[in-house]
């Protein structure tokens, strides 16, 4: 049974993707600082356990990984999950919100490496799956530090995959807007009209013409993670709808 942890596995996309790992058939440790995973793992009984974890902190991440090493003793897949979102332009954002944004997002995903990677050591087909964003590569207005993450995200995929291959592959998957509470907390400040309105611009900035569902970006990370995506390694794969192949106006 393969053994796989999720962070920010509570809710949103790290929830589906547990989920379609337990529907695999493995074993998913769900790390979160919000206690509500606990009821999350509790609903993929036998496969899911929670164990607490911010990302952000090293303490608190060398706390989980001991503890996986000590109830599995390895693991072969992590998936670098969790993440927040705080709006700013560069003039408007606070200090303590790019910290956040960065210490979250960009070093708790290197952190979950450092103690996950000595875990996959000698496994069959250790995989790292990074969960960036289309943000990456194209940004939205107002999301300075988020994006500064996403593709501070990429570069740390390339780096792990040059340093540990050929025995370890790392990717980075690429979501455009996906209906999760992240995306729904974004627009809970504005009147519900423009909520609306809000939300139907997002869906027109893909091709496709709608938000994706979590469940399609977990079972790309599923694809990505399995070992028929064997080849596949330091690169960022965009799983976007289609978002900027269109030259508007044309
Ligand atoms: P979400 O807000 O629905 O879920 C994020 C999860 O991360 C929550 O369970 C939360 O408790 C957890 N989390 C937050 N801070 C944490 C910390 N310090 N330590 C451990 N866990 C923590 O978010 P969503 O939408 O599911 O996003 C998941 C990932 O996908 C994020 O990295 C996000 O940037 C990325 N993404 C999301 C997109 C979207 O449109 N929803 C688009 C592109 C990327």
């Amino acid at each position: 049974m393969r053994i796989i942890a999720i962070t920010g596995a509570a809710r949103g996309i790290g929830e589906a993707t547990a989920r379609h790992f337990a529907a695999e058939g493995s074993r998913c440790i769900l790390l979160d600082i919000d206690p509500a995973a606990e009821q999350t793992a509790a609903s993929l009984e036998p496969q899911g356990l929670y164990l607490p974890c911010d990302v952000s902190s090293r303490a608190s991440v060398e706390a989980a990984f001991a503890e996986i090493r000590a109830r599995f003793g390895g693991l072969d897949v992590l998936v670098n999950n969790a993440g927040i979102e705080i709006q700013g332009t560069a003039t408007e954002l606070a200090e303590e919100d790019w910290d956040r944004i960065l210490d979250v997002n960009l070093k708790g995903a290197w952190l979950c490496c450092r103690s996950a990677i000595p875990l996959m050591e000698g496994r069959a087909h250790p995989v790292v799956v990074n969960v960036s964003s289309v943000q990456a590569f194209v940004v939205q207005r107002r999301v300075t530090a988020y994006a500064a993450s996403k593709a501070g995200m990429n570069s740390l995929t390339r780096s792990i995959a040059a340093d540990y291959a050929p025995w370890l592959r790392a990717v980075s998957v690429c979501p455009g807007a996906v209906d999760t509470p992240l995306l729904r907390g974004n627009l809970a400040g504005f009147p519900p009209e423009q909520r609306e309105a809000m939300l139907r611009d997002t869906e027109g900035i893909h091709l496709l013409k709608r938000l994706s569902q979590p469940a399609e970006v977990a079972a790309f990370i599923g694809f990505l993670a399995s070992p028929a995506a064997g080849f596949c390694t330091g690169q960022a794969y965009r799983v976007d709808g289609g978002i900027g192949v269109l030259l508007e106006g044309t």
